[in-house]
């Protein structure tokens, strides 16, 4: 199965991203073809400080490596370094109605929070379409916001294909349904717009102050507690076998402990599950050059796949 996804590089990744996205997005490596980049691009239209933007996109690239992704097994890339999918855009935009873009509710969302109502933000779709379009992409694992523009993407191929045959692959979402949403430090969905996080990447003193603002109750430290309703429980079973959790329920029964001795619990589990990442991380943020030789890599061979579709493309287009 092709399998593409594109990774914003906005913000710190948090454990939610983790488990939700990245994990099993790391674990598809195996048995089948990934082809993953930094939407470096789709970022513009949210920021247009430079350096901000390069330095966003190495952090990115840097994190996703160091978590996992493997550029051997993977296609891992900067978007920006395979610039056919810019020409592509321009030429699916002669199929995409205009009614097509004015219905996505991505745009509308990110105009009323204050973004400003520029073309690029309105084509975003179609740049979207062309990422997923230009490598015959099967499957596009996405989160629920996402899906509308994976129906457009879908839309302007079946477009073309009427206009000129067979010629792009029709793309599916697959949205990990199955997979729980991992809560915050305040019991809601955790996500970086709600200041409820955990961070993988955190420094140590931050990452002690989120896990310290975990909302728990007051029962005193003698008594046994609740871990079907903590939060700290709740967060601290992701890292832990059966037999850990098992061991950890009889610890909140047994009382005699505080809510501050499972935060540091929690605080050394999640060190542990990500110390390797972690050194990964530093290492390769210190080595930029180590970092640009590994996308060059994967741009290198998406740019393969990118020319002999274009050539194709050119035929139809006449150019
Ligand atoms: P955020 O809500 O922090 O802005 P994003 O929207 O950038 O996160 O999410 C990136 C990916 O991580 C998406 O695929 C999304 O489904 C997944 N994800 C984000 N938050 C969670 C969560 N709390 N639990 C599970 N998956 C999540
Ligand atoms: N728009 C996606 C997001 O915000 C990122 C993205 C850009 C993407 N191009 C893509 C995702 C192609 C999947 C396929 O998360």
């Amino acid at each position: 199965m092709r399998i593409l996804t594109g990774l914003q590089p906005s913000g710190d990744l948090h454990i939610g991203n983790f488990f939700g996205a990245i994990k099993p997005m790391i674990e598809a490596q195996d048995d089948n073809e990934m082809l993953i980049f930094i939407a470096n691009y789709h970022a513009m239209t949210s920021n247009q400080n430079g350096e901000i933007l390069r330095q966003n996109a190495l952090k990115a690239a840097a994190a996703f490596l160091a978590l996992g992704i493997d550029p051997k097994k993977s296609i891992f890339w900067l978007q920006s370094d395979v610039k056919e999918v810019l020409e592509l855009y321009w030429i699916l935009s002669q199929f995409t109605p205009m009614g097509l873009l004015e219905r996505a509710h991505s745009f509308k969302d990110k105009v009323a929070k204050g973004l400003n109502a520029s073309h690029g933000l309105f084509s975003y779709p179609v740049l979207m379409a062309a990422d997923i379009l230009l490598f015959d992409t099967q499957l596009v694992p996405v989160g629920k916001d996402q899906i509308q523009h994976v129906e457009i993407a879908r839309d302007i191929a079946l477009k073309v294909n009427n206009e000129w045959g067979e010629l792009f692959t029709l793309p599916e979402a697959k949205i990990n349904e199955d997979l729980a949403v991992v809560l915050g430090t305040d019991g809601a969905k955790m996500s970086k717009s709600y200041k409820n996080t955990l961070d993988i990447f955190a420094p140590l003193n931050t990452l002690k102050k989120q896990i310290s603002s975990i909302i728990t109750d007051s029962t005193p430290l003698e008594s046994p507690k609740d871990w079907q309703t903590c939060k700290v429980f709740n967060i601290a079973k992701l890292f832990l076998d059966e037999k850990g959790t098992n061991e950890l329920k009889a610890r909140y029964e047994r009382g005699g402990e505080g809510y501050g001795h499972f935060k540091g619990l929690l605080n050394e589990l999640m060190l542990e599950y990500f110390a390797k990442a972690r050194s990964e991380y530093e290492l390769l943020l210190k080595e930029p050059n180590k970092l640009k030789e590994l996308l060059e890599f994967g741009a290198k061979r998406a740019k393969e796949l990118a020319s002999v579709k274009m050539q194709k493309i050119y035929e139809k287009i006449g150019l």
